[in-house]
């Protein structure tokens, strides 16, 4: 017999040992490899990533395409189909065939069906993404609270409905969840309590409605709550001071109200705080810096009634502030009189601030908000002067003071540092000349200064100086002199308006550098604070034009001032404009021939000048035209007609003309008209001219049997007989005049 080698004996040893290791493990991958290729075979389609899924080929799916192994081969421990257009469902897939798995990720495809209830059966599953798979309905199935292993739970841009299941809390290992632009129903169940090891809870737009549960204060390990964009009702309770980690607080566009506890702030570490457009009430909680860490405090479109001297106080790492349209009262220096050295916006429009913002004296707040962006301030009562370190501020954009009683005139600095982009100082008591100080703003996009009482005229540097402005409205005030050719010279103006003013002189004719207004606006500019910009400009009527709107903006406005000779032809070569309000001024000649040409003009007004002709036809070649008004000119000739025009049936629009008619003022007499009635005429010719020769005939036969009876020497006789010849002529004159109008 045989002695056996030790070596060798161990070495069968070793391999049985394998084997009895290995088998199993090959049978679990080739189950897993089975179940995918059984899946792939129940879609209608999906890309060539899948082509490598072949049992025949490989007993291994290791190298497949979207498929990690483990490190030892023996089972899919991650799952990653992205993009790789799947269209079918999810039914056929055998969940249970993957103990093993740790991460299934289904990203962009058109899965469509539900989530199987068979995806709790992956019992080892970490991670489990399902991304933009827009029709995947359904709800998301109970048995998710299966999954205890589950630390990330992400299901986003899914055609999901129905309730967040409350087997939710049973993902007691879950760190990131997040579900979000899925339609859930129902409201938050307070079963999430139980995720004590959540950092991260994103619900952002899911329709949520309900309260924010009280259990959500157990979840003390989170850093960001974003419950934003759904319909929660009720107080955010106040076991969300016990989440001593939170740093994000995103709870913007709910119905939330009541007030903040004053607790908010007192993380040490929270950083962001975003309430904005709810329901908020009372006084807006002090010592929301308490924590010291703040950045961002947003609670604009609330309804927030005061804010407290110490609020902002210890603000020094604060960057942003908004408050806009609350109904805050309070006196801006208290709130924000502190050093907050950190400040890159302020946004405090539509309250009822008062107070003065800025005095000379150097011993301003803002004056020491070196990083100051933009600053808002709109329709408040704020009174007083602006500071001249407004232009000190090195980065400073975008300027709102709008709308309030500032007055004085515009300070200068004889060493600005300005990157102003937009300068709104509409509707306050500003005087004085144009400010010079924006010979230096170089960047400026947007000025505003209607609604004031600037005077003078209005400078002829401004194209030069202001090279990059797009909107220029001056409106309202007292400026006069003429407009200044250089005028023209603005290559990126969209907007002109210097209405209301006390303008004289032609309106400048050369177009050919106002390129801003030749082309249609498609809306490319774009610049830090657009969203912020809001103009006021008539427009169809009058309104606001808001951000989305301004950027596709062009038009021109010079009502109301003391304008004279006639428009100018080059008007109609700036293609892109809108709208178009010559009216009230002392314009004379005709409306330009080629006023068609202005395709996109929707507002067209020339109304109370004395302008004369007729309105030309290439009007009705206006397709948008949707105001239009010519009344109190010296217009005349027929209203020219199209299908646009045919719109108008407010005749005022026309009135005041002297020699207008046609639709929808009073029929014209004309040519094709007196053609309908031509054979009514000539009946009448022809009845008339019988009667006139029977007339004649029988005048004629008076006339020979008198002078045969009595001699003709008796004056009355000759006189009669005079009288007669009389009636004879204008009867021929009267015929004449029929046949040459008929002959017209
Ligand atoms: C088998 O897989 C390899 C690698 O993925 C591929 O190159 C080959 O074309 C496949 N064979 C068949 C018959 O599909
Ligand atoms: C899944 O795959 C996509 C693209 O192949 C990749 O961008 C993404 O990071 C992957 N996700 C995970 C969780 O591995
Ligand atoms: C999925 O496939 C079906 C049947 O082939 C087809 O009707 C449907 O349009 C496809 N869906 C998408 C999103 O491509
Ligand atoms: C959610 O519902 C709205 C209608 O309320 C619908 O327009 C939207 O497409 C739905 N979203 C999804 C992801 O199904
Ligand atoms: C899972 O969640 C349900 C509903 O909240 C609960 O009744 C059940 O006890 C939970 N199961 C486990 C094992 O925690
Ligand atoms: C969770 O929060 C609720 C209400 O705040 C509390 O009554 C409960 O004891 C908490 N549960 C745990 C496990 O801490
Ligand atoms: C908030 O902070 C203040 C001062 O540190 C402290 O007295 C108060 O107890 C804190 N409130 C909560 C709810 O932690
Ligand atoms: C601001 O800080 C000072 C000094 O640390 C402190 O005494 C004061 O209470 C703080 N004020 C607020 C409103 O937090
Ligand atoms: C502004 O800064 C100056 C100098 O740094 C300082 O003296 C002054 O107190 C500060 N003003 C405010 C309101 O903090
Ligand atoms: C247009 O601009 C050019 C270059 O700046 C200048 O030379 C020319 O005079 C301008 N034309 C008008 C009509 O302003
Ligand atoms: C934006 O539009 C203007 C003309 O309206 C054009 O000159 C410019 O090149 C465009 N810019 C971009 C980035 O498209
Ligand atoms: C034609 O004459 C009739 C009767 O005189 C009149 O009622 C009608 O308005 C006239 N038509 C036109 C187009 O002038």
């Amino acid at each position: 017999m045989k002695k056996l080698h030790p070596v060798g004996l161990l070495h069968s040893f070793t391999c049985l040992l394998l084997c009895a290791t290995i088998a199993p493990a090959r049978a679990d991958i080739r189950r897993e490899a089975k179940a995918l290729v059984n899946w792939k075979t129940s879609l209608a389609s999906a890309d060539g990533s899948l082509s490598s899924w072949l049992l025949a080929n490989s007993t291994s799916p290791c190298h497949w395409m979207h498929i990690t192994c483990n490190a030892d081969g023996s089972a899919i421990r991650k799952l990653n189909i992205s993009d790789a257009s799947l269209n079918g469902t999810l039914d056929e897939f055998d969940f249970s065939a993957f103990p093993h798995l740790k991460k299934l990720v289904l990203f962009q495809n058109d899965l469509y069906g539900s989530i199987p209830a068979g995806i709790g059966d992956l019992a080892s599953l970490v991670q489990l993404e399902i991304i933009k798979n827009q029709y995947l309905m359904g709800t998301i199935p109970r048995s998710i609270g299966r999954l205890k292993q589950l630390t990330t739970l992400q299901l986003e841009g899914l055609g999901l409905d129905g309730a967040l299941p409350e087997e939710i809390g049973n993902l007691t290992s879950l760190r990131k969840l997040s579900l979000y632009s899925i339609n859930l129903t129902g409201s938050i169940p307070s079963t999430i309590g139980a995720l004590t090891k959540l950092r991260l809870l994103h619900l952002r737009n899911t329709k949520l409605t309900g309260c924010i549960p009280l259990e959500i204060g157990n979840m003390t390990e989170l850093l960001t709550m974003d419950l934003s964009q759904n319909y929660l009702q009720g107080q955010i309770p106040d076991t969300v001071s016990r989440l001593v980690k939170l740093r994000i607080l995103e709870l913007s566009k709910n119905q939330l109200g009541g007030h903040i506890i004053p607790e908010l702030g007192n993380s040490s570490i929270i950083s962001y705080i975003n309430i904005a457009r709810n329901s908020f009430s009372g006084a807006f909680p002090p010592s929301i810096c308490m924590g010291g860490a703040l950045t961002v405090v947003n609670a604009e479109y609330n309804r927030f009634t005061s804010l407290d001297d110490l609020t902002f106080q210890n603000c020094t790492t604060l960057e942003h502030v908004e408050f806009t349209e609350n109904n805050i009262v309070a006196d801006l220096r208290g709130c924000f009189g502190k050093s907050l050295e950190n400040l890159r916006s302020l946004i405090l429009g539509k309250n009822q601030l008062h107070g003065t913002l800025l005095t000379d004296q150097g011993e301003v707040f803002l004056c020491n908000s070196t990083y100051l962006e933009l600053l808002v301030l709109s329709s408040n009562n704020l009174h007083g002067h602006l500071s001249k370190c407004l232009w000190d501020l090195p980065y400073l954009q975008f300027v709102d003071v709008s709308s309030n009683s500032f007055s004085g005139v515009v300070p200068f600095s004889a060493t600005p540092k300005l990157v102003l982009k937009s300068l709104h100082l509409a509707n306050n008591n500003f005087r004085g000349t144009f400010p010079s100080v924006l010979k230096k703003s170089n960047r400026l996009v947007t000025l505003d200064m209607g609604g004031n009482n600037f005077s003078g005229a209005i400078p002829s540097w401004i194209s030069k100086r202001l090279p990059r402005l797009r909107f220029l409205l001056l409106s309202s005030n007292m400026f006069d002199g003429i407009i200044p050719p250089q005028i023209l010279q603005f290559r990126q103006l969209q907007l002109l308006d210097l209405s209301k003013n006390k303008l004289t002189g032609p309106i400048p004719n050369d177009f050919a550098n106002f390129t801003g207004m030749t082309q249609e606006q498609v809306g490319n500019m774009t610049y830090r604070f657009l969203q912020a910009e809001k103009l006021q400009i008539v427009w169809k009527n009058g309104g606001y034009v808001y951000t989305s709107t301004i950027a596709f903006m062009a038009g021109i406005d010079l009502s109301c001032n003391l304008l004279s000779q006639e428009i100018p032809k080059g008007l109609t070569t700036l293609l892109g404009v809108r709208y178009l309000n010559l009216s009230r001024n002392h314009l004379s000649g005709g409306i330009p021939r080629d006023i068609g040409n202005l395709a996109l003009l929707e507002s067209l007004d020339l109304s109370q000048n004395q302008l004369s002709g007729e309105i030309p036809p290439s009007i009705a070649d206006l397709k948008d035209l949707g105001t239009l008004n010519l009344s109190s000119n010296g217009l005349s000739g027929r209203i020219p007609t199209g299908s646009q025009l045919q719109t108008f049936l407010d005749p005022s629009i026309y009135s005041n003309n002297h020699g207008l008619c046609g639709s929808p003022l009073q029929d014209c007499v004309n040519p094709s008209a007196s053609k309908q009635n031509e054979t009514d005429q000539d009946e009448d010719r022809e009845t008339l001219l019988l009667y006139c020769f029977v007339a004649a005939g029988v005048i004629f036969g008076f006339w020979l049997y008198w002078s045969m009876l009595l001699f003709c020497n008796k004056p009355w006789i000759c006189e009669f007989y005079q009288q007669i010849d009389n009636i004879q002529d204008k009867v021929i004159t009267k015929i004449a005049a029929y046949r040459s109008s008929g002959l017209e």
